[in-house]
């Protein structure tokens, strides 16, 4: 169970912390605003006040300790000049350095004991990460300065969330990181990325093509149909995995993206004939299932390429999160990764996350997944919101819980979004800050900014030009790339991205667009995502987005953590450090040509080098291999 009453001594010690600072400081504590979020999420309407009496499971996440260290702590084991490459922190680790401290405990329940939320009503994980407590609306808004509304969206989805701002004590901001339920909309939403806007020459919708009639395998037709005989020819991939046992390999998928097994053998049977029979490992997390009735492009296309590119000796773990009723969020496959992060008993908060036990019919009856998984050594996920529709503290609590994953080694993989420079459908932002079809402000894509996760952009094969011909970015649909409103430029892109700025800087006022230079900047590679032949339902389709490109590019890489691996080496883990360093250059296949059109203009142009398109390029297999192999 991850929470546990607050014992009686730690009560008793507060009530005497809390009698000491009533004596020494003002009664009267400032107060300052916390988080504030402009406007509500697109689609999201206030309807009316919440009811005074309706209790909420408020929930206080601390403060970790440490947190301002996470990026030197992960340039330490994943910069190829450090001495410390590659020497990953176990979990244990990871949950001792960043635990909240016994200060930020105090402080917080001193404050709502204060606040007349007595220290009998509160409870802190095992973690030490959360202080929970049931409290009225009524009782919230004091506490926190703000007003509580039910919004509704166009479904007639409810959920409760207050207005603008929240407040607290100065001395209590500081060890707070975010409070839920509050600004934060993050509701069960799914969007996998290969469902966006219509694109032309596609039936209404996803990304999805109509049934293709001829299926090509051979190389002279990678401009039209890419098969996986297509995608080592065009990154040099030719590798047989040795390691079956140690190398592991994950891909996400939120329920009801599913897939039809038997659509393996469909896909085996045309490109891949010793695979069939094949399929990958079900880690279910939270109930996650395979529905029959699901969406099935996302997922059949992200593990037909995967376990095709990495071939019958290498394991493909399917992270399948959520159940069928209310589904799952990034924050229900970070619990079951890692119990540190696991929130409160029972489940995330049920405004923002999936929770468990899901006691509708169908539902996952079951505590919520905590720690339940070992991470892989890779995963990769299609799947992403704007930034705009989460807020700052949400976001960075999560990206910092990548950069955790990288200190254990992992390599956490984000496709880049598929609208260029606005979100997704096309959606940009108002000055403000609310996301709207015609407005004219770049909007970034989450987690696909956060500085600690590896962002995927795409590209494609020129019609009618040879697999051995250099791609150009995606010109099918746009390829999300650009600069963070939210996350600082880290030190490992900083005189890459810098020096694109100064020498191609773009042409838009500095009111679209993060014109800082002090942002991060993404993508950081890319990869072909256009055209792949996929089998849905005993058919062959073409699916692109970059939902095809990152999944891709984490095959390959898988290839590299199972040879440095069988060399007794450490998995690559977090590669951005090593991707931008000086001994990595020049090894990915630069990208010279096209751009990622949005929000009414043409968006950023590919340069020689970097650039926020397609980030440093494409993989080259074989040099990648071998300056990975150079590493400790
Ligand atoms: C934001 O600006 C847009 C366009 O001017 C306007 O339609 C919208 O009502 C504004 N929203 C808020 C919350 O101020
Ligand atoms: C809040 O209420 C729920 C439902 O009654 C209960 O399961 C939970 O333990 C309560 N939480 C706290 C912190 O008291
Ligand atoms: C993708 O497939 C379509 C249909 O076969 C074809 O017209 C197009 O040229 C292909 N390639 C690209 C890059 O669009
Ligand atoms: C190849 O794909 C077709 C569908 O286009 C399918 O009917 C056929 O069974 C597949 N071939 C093999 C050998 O599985
Ligand atoms: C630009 O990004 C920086 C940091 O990433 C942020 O502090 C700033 O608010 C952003 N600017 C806008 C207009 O959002």
């Amino acid at each position: 169970m991850p929470f546990r009453h607050l014992r009686m001594g730690l009560a008793l010690g507060l009530l005497l912390v809390s009698f000491g600072l009533f004596a020494t400081s003002s009664p009267l504590t400032r107060r300052v605003p916390h988080e504030t979020r402009r406007s509500a999420p697109f689609g999201w309407q206030p309807v009316k006040r919440a009811e005074p009496s309706r209790v909420l499971p408020l929930r206080i996440g601390l403060a970790q300790s440490n947190i301002e260290e996470l990026e030197s702590y992960l340039n330490d084991v994943s910069h190829p000049d450090s001495p410390n490459y590659g020497k990953h922190w176990s979990a244990a680790q990871v949950a001792e350095t960043f635990r909240p401290s016994d200060e930020a405990v105090d402080t917080v329940v001193g404050w709502l004991t204060e606040n007349g939320i007595h220290a009998h009503r509160t409870k802190l994980s095992a973690s030490g990460g959360w202080v929970a407590a049931n409290v009225t609306i009524e009782e919230a808004e004091a506490l926190l300065g703000t007003d509580y509304y039910v919004y509704q969206n166009a479904d007639g989805r409810e959920h409760v969330a207050c207005a603008s701002a929240y407040h607290l004590p100065e001395h209590v901001s500081k060890h707070v990181e975010l409070i839920t339920p509050t600004l934060h909309f993050d509701v069960a939403k799914k969007r996998p990325m290969v469902k966006r806007a219509t694109k032309p020459g596609f039936r209404g919708g996803p990304l999805i093509g109509p049934k293709l009639d001829n299926i090509f395998n051979d190389l002279a037709h990678c401009d039209e149909q890419i098969t996986l005989d297509c995608l080592r020819a065009l990154y040099n991939f030719e590798y047989e995995f040795v390691n079956t046992k140690k190398n592991t390999f994950a891909i996400v998928e939120y329920t009801p993206e599913s897939h039809n097994p038997s659509d393996f053998d469909v896909f085996f049977g045309n490109f891949s004939k010793d695979q069939v029979g094949e399929r990958p490992t079900l880690i279910s997390i939270d109930g996650g299932i395979l529905d029959p009735n699901g969406d099935l492009g996302e997922s059949s296309l992200d593990l037909q390429y995967a376990l095709g590119l990495v071939g019958k000796n290498q394991e493909v773990l399917l992270y399948q999160t959520g159940d069928d009723v209310v589904g799952g969020s990034f924050n229900n496959l970070l619990d079951a990764l890692d119990a540190s992060y696991c929130t409160f008993e029972g489940g995330d908060d049920p405004t923002q996350d999936g929770i468990y036990p899901d006691t509708a019919p169908g539902g996952f009856d079951e505590p919520e997944n905590c720690g339940t998984v070992k991470p892989a050594d890779i995963i990769s996920t299609s799947y992403g919101y704007d930034e705009a529709d989460l807020t700052p503290f949400y976001m960075i609590r999560q990206c910092n819980e990548y950069g955790k994953l990288g200190l254990l080694g992992v390599t956490i993989m984000y496709a880049s979004g598929d609208d260029g420079v606005a979100g997704f459908g096309g959606v940009c932002l108002e000055p403000n800050g609310t996301q709207a079809i015609g407005a004219s402000i770049f909007n970034p894509t989450f987690p696909g900014g956060c500085p600690y996760v590896t962002s995927v952009g795409a590209t494609q094969i020129t019609p009618g030009n040879p697999v051995t011909a250099p791609e150009t970015a995606v010109a099918a649909f746009a390829s999300g790339g650009g600069w963070s409103n939210i996350f600082a430029l880290p030190e490992y892109q900083k005189s890459t991205v810098q020096d694109y700025l100064k020498k191609f800087p773009p042409r838009y006022p500095p009111d679209i667009w993060n014109s800082t230079g002090k942002s991060r900047a993404f993508p950081d590679i890319s990869g072909n995502g256009w055209n792949y032949t996929v089998a849905i339902n005993g058919e062959f389709v073409p699916i692109g987005g970059t939902s095809a490109s990152c999944p891709m590019t984490a095959s390959i890489l898988s290839a590299i953590n199972d040879a440095r691996q069988v060399r007794g080496k450490s998995a690559i883990g977090f590669i951005n450090p090593t991707i931008y360093s000086d001994t990595f250059q020049g090894l990915f296949n630069d990208i010279t040509i096209g751009s990622n059109p949005g929000c009414g203009t043409n968006g950023f142009s590919v340069e020689h080098g970097w650039d926020p398109v397609t980030g440093l390029g494409t993989i080259n297999f074989p040099k990648l291999l071998a300056a990975w192999l150079e590493l400790p």
